[in-house]
């Protein structure tokens, strides 16, 4: 069935940090879905057809969903862990409560509150770490499946320097994700992402295994863990001593590609950079997480400036906030720290179109285009008495998105739509 939807539209087809014709802001504009996706978009007065009902969103804003490059779905009781740094944070809080998704029944009742809380937030696609239990995969999937909201998710493979109940081996690893992505890889919008966590934790017969997976299933992403904090490097190659660097681990193993997504990617070597760009391995900022665990400040512009695709990310629980709201807060003061701007119309480009185009995924998701999934927000600026006060003196689009930036939570979220259904408020 059509619908039409009303609202001020704002999408982008290019990135404005790079061109000045970057967005299409239609003030009186409405939408056209059918069977999920968008069919139209265009001034309301040339779409309206009494034929079609209308959801009259005005004065909102209507952009595309927001997208979530790194997430850990098992961590939603890890968020706000006090005290430690990355390694301590892993085996205090982190590693004990992954061990949890063993047990019946506790996968499902997180997969739901993890995507309830994705979708009040605006986020209608993430990349999810998931457990090493590839039961947690499983009810990611079911319940992503159940809303119809394109996930992309793999279970994390990791054979040492864990506690037991966490760990698997390197074939089971392989064979858990082998039958996870012959179930759900391609299944209506679910994708698999092959997921060894990261160096520390996988052996190289594990490594080896994961880099088999990437042969066998060439089109399914790869997630993992690069350069986070120095200890963490300072580890890693005391466990791989032939490494030229970090990055050249996950090389030798046949993991470098564009389907490639490396979580943090924050003190590296100009090799590393180099090789990041040649072989198109994206970079992702996970800023709530690097302020929070103290890990350090991502170069946007270096990489940026070096050819390197960058996505933006919470990183729950490592982050502190499923909002990409603050997490754009969060990543334009890092960018202060370094000496960079991070302009309001790049901000939010980078958490739709951006992060789309670092998936390999702009053609279905992350604009309001024609043809594209219908997955959007309704955002309101003045959603609390703090932001409607401020946005009085607001005069340009800019300045009420930058105000959505920095004061904005899910409190300015009106409405969240996946592939045209409202799932706000959340019944389930
Ligand atoms: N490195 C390996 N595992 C993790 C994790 O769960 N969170 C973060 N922030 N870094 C990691
Ligand atoms: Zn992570």
């Amino acid at each position: 069935m059509k619908q039409l939807i009303r609202g001020r539209l704002l999408t982008f087809h290019a990135d404005p940090a790079t061109t000045d014709d970057n967005h299409r802001y239609i003030e009186d504009g409405a939408l056209i879905t059918e069977n999920g996706k968008i069919t139209a978009i265009g001034d309301y007065a040339d779409l309206a057809d009494p034929a079609i009902p209308e959801t009259d969103h005005r004065p909102h804003l209507i952009l595309p969903g927001f997208i979530d490059t790194h997430i850990h779905f098992p961590q939603v009781q890890v968020v706000a862990s006090w005290g430690a740094q990355l390694l301590d944070w892993l085996n205090t809080y982190t590693f004990p409560e992954e061990s949890r998704f063993a047990q019946q029944g506790h996968a499902p009742q997180m997969a739901n509150h993890f995507l309830n809380l994705l979708l009040a937030h605006g986020t209608t696609t993430a990349v999810a770490f998931c457990s090493s239990h590839p039961q947690s995969a499983e009810a990611l999937f079911a319940a992503a499946e159940s809303r119809n909201m394109a996930m992309i998710a793999g279970k994390v493979m990791m054979d040492r320097n864990a506690p037991e109940a966490v760990l698997d081996t390197p074939r089971s690893a392989y064979d858990d994700s082998r039958a996870l992505i012959e179930k759900w890889h391609g299944r209506g919008r679910q994708r698999y992402a092959i997921t060894p966590r990261f160096a520390i934790t996988s052996t190289p017969e594990q490594m080896q295994m994961a880099g088999q997976l990437v042969r066998e299933y060439p089109d399914c992403h790869i997630q993992t863990h690069l350069s986070e904090n120095r200890d963490e490097i300072a580890y890693t190659l005391e466990l791989y001593p032939q490494a030229r660097d970090y990055l050249d681990i996950y090389e030798t193993y046949g993991l470098l590609s564009d389907k490639l997504l490396l979580g943090h990617s924050i003190h590296l070597e100009p090799r590393e950079i180099a090789r990041m760009a040649e072989t198109g391995s994206r970079a992702v900022f996970c800023p709530t997480s690097n302020l929070f665990l103290g890990s350090g400040l991502f170069d946007e512009a270096g990489l940026r400036a070096a050819g390197v695709t960058c996505g933006i990310a919470t990183d729950i629980g490592g982050g502190t906030s499923y909002s990409m709201l603050q997490t754009l807060n969060e990543g334009y003061k890092i960018l202060q720290l370094r000496g960079q701007k991070l302009h309001p119309l790049t901000a939010f480009h980078w958490a739709t179109r951006g992060n789309a185009l670092a998936l390999g995924m702009a053609d279905r998701i992350g604009t309001l285009d024609p043809g594209t999934d219908a997955d959007f927000i309704v955002l309101n600026a003045g959603s609390t008495p703090a932001m409607s006060l401020r946005m009085e003196r607001a005069e340009t689009l800019a300045e009420e998105l930058f105000i959505l930036q920095i004061m904005g939570d899910d409190r300015a979220i009106v409405q969240t739509y996946v592939a045209g259904q409202a799932m706000l408020p959340i019944s389930s």
